[in-house]
């Protein structure tokens, strides 16, 4: 896992787009997976200033949200739909009919949609690179504590953490979804490549736990540490419980020197 330490939420949004951005030059039919939330939203503003700017075509580009809430339209304000649309898709030149999300319109038949969703997954050649937050409790996607590290594309009821934690993004009063479809562990394990994204002193603990603590279903992101090719980008509030920051320091100046492309 290679951590990248930078000082302030913004460098981390700066940071998620430049790679993000060179997996798109590197490859413009890239299959990219997107993730919603407070933490990737400076990494949208910029991906959208370099496509303004000239410098970034999605044309050819796939994408797949890892969630949804269940229950919410489309065009709920408080859908993920809405925010991606909102935030991403409506200021650059995706193809629609290459955007997937979730869809939380769902009232039954579950399993046959998510086990659809792992197809689309599959027929689009698999995700090439996937963009993580982390929950305060550790969660990737909508994996909760204790979620199968081999789970897939599945109906998960949210725990109390979460959903008070989401409360934020809905009006006052408002009802908050109690569960959402989400892609599973196994599913984000199966990207080539994993970019995963913590800002802010609330989400210490969990990187910590994800980064150093032993792989446990307690803690959903420590399964990335199975995978092969996982870049951690941490700003330095979401960074301060790690022991280990000098190393990760070192091990990125000596990754610049020897192996750049890791870092591209
Ligand atoms: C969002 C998602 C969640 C968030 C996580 C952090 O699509 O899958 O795992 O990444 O809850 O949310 P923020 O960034 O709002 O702190």
């Amino acid at each position: 896992m290679l951590v990248v330490l930078k000082e302030t939420a913004g460098e981390v949004g700066q940071e998620a787009a430049r790679i993000v951005a060179g997996a798109v030059r590197a490859n413009p039919s890239a299959v990219l997976g997107l993730a919603t939330g407070s933490t990737p939203l400076g990494m949208y503003e910029e991906l959208v200033a370099l496509h303004h700017a000239g410098n970034l075509d999605f044309s050819k580009a796939t994408s797949f949200n890892l969630d949804e809430y269940l229950g919410l339209a489309p065009a709920d304000p408080q859908s993920f739909q809405y925010f991606m649309h909102s935030n991403f898709f409506s200021h650059v030149n995706f193809s629609p009919e290459k955007i997937h999300i979730p869809s939380g319109a769902m009232r039954k038949d579950f399993s046959a949609y998510c086990e659809s969703y792992e197809q689309a997954i599959k027929d689009a050649g698999g995700i090439d690179l996937q963009v993580l937050g982390i929950g305060r409790n550790g969660h990737i996607g909508f994996n909760e504590p204790n979620s199968s590290l081999a789970s897939r594309t599945r109906l998960k009821e949210l725990t109390r953490e979460t959903i008070e934690d989401n409360r934020k993004f809905f009006p006052q009063g408002a009802e908050i979804p109690e569960c959402a479809i989400t892609m599973g562990i196994g599913t984000i394990l199966d990207a080539r490549r994993i970019m995963i994204l913590a800002t802010g002193k609330s989400k210490a603990a969990a990187v910590a736990k994800a980064i150093e603590g032993p792989i446990s279903s307690s803690v959903s992101a420590s399964a990335l540490q199975l995978h092969p090719d996982v870049i951690f980008v941490i700003d330095d509030d979401a960074s301060y419980a790690l022991t280990q920051r000098d190393y990760y320091r070192r091990v990125l100046e000596l990754t610049k020197k020897y192996t750049p492309e890791k870092l591209s």
